[in-house]
């Protein structure tokens, strides 16, 4: 189907009822329900759905640049190129599609693209749906040039939520994280929990897996993660949240994201070789 702008967009929907959205625009995962149709990501009312905007919700990928650490725009490109269909993705290791509704897409650079990242890549991404409804983002990064390349990549996740002052993360206790609001300096997580109160703009590095807790949904998000080190967390909270343009002044409180990415030691890749990262997000209900 084809959303209000003309972009493709692809529905998985697996057989309990439950579904994902993929938009062509980003390879972004724009929505992805329970089996009773409940939305599990936020998305602003104020997003802004038209190129070459990026899309203020659910799954932006962060390629080849994460935030402002490089010369490119902010985020990187990939999150505001159009992606095509991969008719022929080269087989997986292991069987990756048992099961599952999925859809495989592709982004190359463009000769526009070039210009400013002048390296020759293929991303091949495939999102699936199990099911039991997790919702699987698998990517393979290749480098088809003759030169290496690095690149950091996050998968910006906004979890719906019903109130940020209600909900916990688990996983992150011990790390050391890098504060987007003090110049990345380096500090050590000392809760057990990390709970919210103010803005939050954080590189936990090193994790394992996270667990988003949500009472008042009696609901926990798993995050579970491969190739992808380091956490996000984000939360604008007041003040920033009236800066942006397409994003609602109260809806901080309705949202979190919480991205399985690799910062800070950005991946290398020589010539032919691939990378592969695999983020599995998955809820559980709790009494
Ligand atoms: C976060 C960054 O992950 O993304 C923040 O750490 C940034 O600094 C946020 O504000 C949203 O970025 P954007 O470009 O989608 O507004």
């Amino acid at each position: 189907s084809k959303d209000r702008n003309g972009i493709d967009q692809i529905v998985l929907s697996n057989p309990r009822g439950a579904s994902a959205r993929v938009s062509f625009y980003g390879g972004q995962v724009l929505s992805w329900t329970t089996d009773q149709g409940e939305e599990l990501l936020f998305t602003s009312s104020k997003a802004i759905f038209k190129p070459p905007n990026p899309v203020r919700g659910g799954i932006p990928i962060c390629f080849p640049q994460f935030g402002n650490r490089g010369a490119l725009e902010q985020h990187g490109f990939a999150r505001k190129k159009i992606w095509l269909i991969d008719e022929n993705p080269p087989p997986l290791p292991h069987n990756d599609s048992n099961g599952k509704a999925y859809v495989d897409l592709i982004l190359r650079p463009s000769e526009e693209d070039l210009k400013i990242w002048p390296h020759s890549f293929e991303f091949r991404l495939r999102v699936s749906l199990s099911a039991d409804g997790n919702l699987t983002l698998l990517s393979r990064i290749r480098n088809i040039n003759s030169k290496p390349f690095s690149f950091s990549i996050a998968y910006h996740t906004y979890f719906a939520i019903s109130d940020i002052s209600e909900v916990r993360v688990e996983g992150l206790e011990t790390l050391d994280y890098l504060d987007n609001l003090c110049q990345r300096e380096r500090f050590t997580e000392q809760g057990d929990t990390l709970t919210f109160e103010s803005e939050v703009d954080r590189v936990y590095l090193s994790s394992s897996d996270v667990a988003v807790f949500d009472h008042e949904r009696k609901r926990t998000f798993l995050i579970r993660k491969e190739g992808l080190p380091d956490v996000v967390v984000w939360n604008p909270w007041e003040k920033k949240s009236k800066s942006m343009v397409d994003f609602g002044d109260e809806e901080y409180k309705q949202m979190l994201c919480i991205d399985g990415a690799e910062i800070e030691k950005p991946i290398t890749l020589k010539p032919g070789e691939e990378w592969t990262g695999r983020l599995e997000l998955s809820t559980v209900s709790s009494s």
